[in-house]
């Protein structure tokens, strides 16, 4: 392949992008065990250092997504060096960057799987990149009305939890010892809470975009699985884990009488004062005109 390639370059190239086909090429010399699993990464570091960033469209979305992608699958998550945290790092403000420079192009539909399956492969380096600042960027990059709604259900929920700390201090109680917080501590809890309660969003993002018409019912069943998948993903990384039943919660009734998903209760919960205020407060910040997700 790589042979046929480097002698009909110009006739490969109307066909295929150059990056494109690199890929395939270092791919498979891996795969046919030409290459060690260092040189493999290695290989993908340096086409993606060396893409074109101006490329928007689907093959900049290719070199821009997929390598890096393909980069953090090879990694072995329990060793990172520091070198290794360092390119992360970058990989993941760069694929925000990417994602917002591209939301209005034709092939947003194909950068979505790909952000996606990032996120789903995500190593969390504390101190350095959490998981909910990417969920958060990923959100304001992709979606922003989703954005302003969590940033204001966060700063609602906080403040309430603010004047209930002082007027109502005994509605904590449950919580205070469950997760053996002083006050400041479940400001800081409800405030990450509730940022965090539509990171499940992420993976629905293209049904959510429906603008100028009403949802149909299979689009609602699918936009009601949300809470499950912002907590099956928050439940993956540390700095998400500790918010995973208010996610799940943050569309059921105070007393489990109405709402989803169906199978969950909340009402015996140490965060449900938590899980309420949010409830309560997606009332204020509705995104959509149609419905409150
Ligand atoms: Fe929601
Ligand atoms: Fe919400």
């Amino acid at each position: 392949m790589h042979a046929l390639w480097s002698a009909n370059r110009e006739r490969f190239s109307e066909m295929f992008d150059p990056g494109e086909m690199e890929l395939c090429i270092i791919r498979a010399r891996y795969s046919a065990g030409l290459i060690s699993k260092k040189e493999y990464a290695d290989g993908l570091i340096d086409m993606y250092k060396t893409r074109d960033k101006e490329k928007l469209g689907l093959r900049g979305a290719y070199l821009a997504l997929n390598v890096p992608l393909e980069y953090i699958l090879l990694l072995d998550t329990q060793h990172i060096t520091e070198a290794q945290c360092g390119i992360l790092k970058d990989i993941y403000h760069n694929t925000i960057s990417f994602l917002q420079r591209t939301r209005d192009t034709g092939s947003l539909c194909f950068q979505l799987e790909y952000a996606f399956a990032i996120l789903d492969a995500f190593i969390e380096i504390p101190g350095l990149i959490s998981f909910e600042d990417m969920c958060i960027g990923c959100l304001a990059a992709i979606h922003p009305p989703t954005y302003v709604h969590t940033m204001m259900v966060g700063q609602i929920t906080r403040c309430l939890c603010k004047h209930l700390l002082l007027y109502k201090p005994e509605l904590f109680d449950e919580l205070r010892n469950a997760l053996n917080l002083d006050d400041e501590g479940i400001l800081e809890y409800a405030w990450h809470a509730a940022v965090c309660h539509d990171i499940g969003k992420l993976a629905i993002i293209d049904t959510i975009m429906i603008y100028g018409r009403k949802i149909l019912d299979s689009e609602f069943t699918l936009i009601k699985q949300h809470p499950d998948v912002s907590a099956a993903m928050m439940s993956q990384h540390r700095s998400t884990a500790g918010y995973v039943n208010v996610a799940r919660g943050h569309h059921k009734w105070y007393d489990d009488s109405r709402g989803y998903p169906e199978e969950f209760s909340t009402s015996s919960l140490p965060e449900r004062v938590i899980i309420n205020l949010v409830t309560c407060n997606l009332c204020f910040s509705g995104w959509h005109n149609l419905v409150f997700i």
